[in-house]
């Protein structure tokens, strides 16, 4: 049966600069660099589709946009509809709602940071839960040991948000907001009435804390069974590679794989897929889709 497509709109944010990329980030940006097997985007779009969002608008700059329509053209490939717009500075996470504005058009709207990957048991049900609720915020939270180098999140003993925090000297909590957000309606408004942090950016943080502040920030925690891996670093785009190539291999399934995704939830047929499938045969990618159409073809 095909999975529901949600009304919300999905944004994937990759722009910024990839400064601690350089020089790898020189010639491409960094959510196209590959993390084993595929792109780095696909992680994040997997999670957007994953939620049921068929409508996404990816941002990036204006040199790297091309660059992302040649990877992922209209989304007709996967069922799916992208639209593609620049930022031309990165003045923080929260602009991707207002050069969204016009695409969001008043509905609500899931964004998703271009760099982070999410995997684990029971994330499609979770990430279904969170598209499906009509109000308020919801994000989720993830354990880590560097805390201060994220938002970070404090629980009451009931697992009820009370503070958010950017970047704290002092974390409250080891728990990391991770880069993945699904807003009512009021998004666009609220992030209309943000202003610049001290490091000149308009922060997602402080988007969160007036939903909090409005009793209506639903954070919830991935447990230890999830992986959660923003890949900006050279050490972390290589934990990241060698994390889904231990786990793919074991297992010969493959991680955020978008046209598997899509057909598992009924967008493309068998013979979208096998399309896909032998234009990448070549590579182990593209002969794993070929053999999903060969797994569900008839003796
Ligand atoms: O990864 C989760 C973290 O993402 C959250 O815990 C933090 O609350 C949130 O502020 C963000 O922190 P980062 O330090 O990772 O933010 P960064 O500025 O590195 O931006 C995250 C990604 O978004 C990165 O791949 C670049 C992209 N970006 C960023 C900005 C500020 C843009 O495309 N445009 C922008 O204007």
């Amino acid at each position: 049966m095909a999975t529901k497509i949600s009304k919300r709109k999905g944004i994937l944010l990759a722009g910024g600069t990839g400064s601690r990329l350089l020089p790898s980030s020189l010639g491409t940006c960094k959510q196209l660099m590959p993390v084993y097997d595929k792109p780095l985007i696909y992680y994040s779009l997997s999670v957007l589709l994953l939620a049921g969002l068929r409508d996404i608008l990816l941002i990036a700059t204006p040199d790297d946009l091309p660059r992302f329509q040649a990877l992922l053209g209209d989304g007709s490939q996967f069922g799916a509809a992208f639209s593609y717009a620049a930022q031309e500075h990165p003045r923080g996470i929260p602009e991707a709602l207002l050069i969204g504005a016009d695409f969001i058009a008043g509905g609500p709207v899931a964004l998703a940071l271009g760099d982070n990957i999410f995997f684990g048991a029971g994330l499609s049900a979770r990430l279904r839960d969170a598209a499906n609720r009509t109000e308020g915020a919801t994000t989720f939270a993830y354990q880590v040991s560097d805390p201060h180098r994220y938002g970070v999140v404090e629980f009451d003993d009931d697992w009820q948000a009370i503070s958010i925090e950017e970047k704290p000297a002092q974390p409250k909590s080891n728990f990391a907001i991770t880069g993945l957000y699904f807003y009512d309606h009021h998004a666009v408004e609220i992030a209309r009435t943000l202003t610049p942090s001290a490091r000149g950016e308009l922060e997602i943080t402080d988007l969160n804390r007036i939903y909090l502040e409005r009793g209506q920030l639903f954070v919830k925690p991935l447990g230890r069974g999830s992986a959660w891996m923003d890949a900006g670093s050279e050490q972390s785009l290589l934990d990241a590679a060698n994390y889904v190539a231990a786990i793919e291999r074991r297992q010969g399934l493959r991680i955020g794989c978008l046209e598997e995704i899509v057909w598992r939830q009924g967008w493309i047929d068998d013979a979208q897929l096998r399309r896909s499938g032998e234009k990448m045969k070549a590579s182990g990618y593209g002969r794993y889709l070929l053999d999903l159409v060969a797994s569900r073809a008839p003796a």
